[in-house]
């Protein structure tokens, strides 16, 4: 079998040429980090999950008129997507305090903020995606005040979206991280959804019983990663099949 050309490989994902130009194709691995990659695991089944549950938010965002990276799932650990450039921001949303803000400021987690709150990390292992102003991102021209402003916009609807989807299965979206693409049509740039949004990049309380349902149980080792998952795709309907 023709072996696939890897471009890049990720701590859980790893892109692979795509077969058009313009194409890539994205495999899930079930490998799980956390604190920067100081704590690693394998976790059986991850990557189906998220294969399959950044499928069924992408397909959701297309939907509503969000663009995203998506193209169409391959099979079981793997999705065409578009490439596009990624700008090299972690575009994190919250509505409760949790993680990072909860320690920052401390601040009890779960603590309803009183509207989302937007802000952007630098994606870089060796420095642990450091929180950085606005003002850096311009300054240093990694993105201009109008892209800043659309994609804000943008996560801004994200979060609309997913709150309401996961609302609709007794879950509340704490916090959520996403990656923006340009994609360029000529001088025309749009700004895309792009990378994953899973429960690897979200979280997720069980809106009951506060029960954690995502990548945190890890991180905290609070259980069984691919059990929580596996929750969260039986209540969204998409519990992964053999194909
Ligand atoms: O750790 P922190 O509280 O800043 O994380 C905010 C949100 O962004 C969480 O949902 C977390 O899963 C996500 N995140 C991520 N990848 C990172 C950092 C945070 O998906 N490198």
């Amino acid at each position: 079998m023709a072996r696939r050309k890897k471009i890049y490989e990720g701590k859980a994902k790893t892109l692979y040429e795509g077969p058009e130009p313009g194409t890539l194709v994205q495999y899930f691995k079930d490998d799980a980090t956390a604190n920067n990659a100081e704590k690693h695991g394998v976790i059986e089944g991850k990557g189906v999950l998220n294969n399959r549950l950044s499928e069924f938010f992408m397909t959701g965002l297309g939907h509503i008129g969000v663009p995203t990276h998506f193209i169409k799932r391959l099979n079981m650990r793997e999705q065409l997507i578009r490439a596009v450039e990624i700008i090299p921001l972690e575009v994190i949303v919250r509505n409760y305090a949790a993680g990072s803000m909860a320690k920052r400021l401390g601040m009890e987690e779960g603590t309803m903020l009183p509207r989302p709150i937007v802000e952007f990390s630098y994606k870089d292992d060796a420095l642990g995606d450091p929180l950085v102003p606005e003002e850096y991102i311009i300054a240093l021209g990694w993105a201009s005040q109008q892209d800043l402003d659309d994609i804000v916009a943008l996560a801004l609807r994200v979060n609309d979206f997913m709150s309401g989807v996961m609302y609709g299965v007794g879950i509340k979206l704490i916090d959520f991280k996403i990656e923006v693409g340009r994609q360029f049509d000529g001088d025309f740039q749009r700004l895309i959804v792009a990378d994953e949004i899973s429960p690897d990049s979200c979280r997720l309380w069980d809106m009951e019983t506060g029960q954690k349902l995502d990548k945190d149980v890890f991180r905290r080792d609070l259980g069984n990663l691919a059990d929580a998952y596996t929750e969260v795709a039986r209540r969204l309907g998409v519990l992964p099949t053999n194909t």
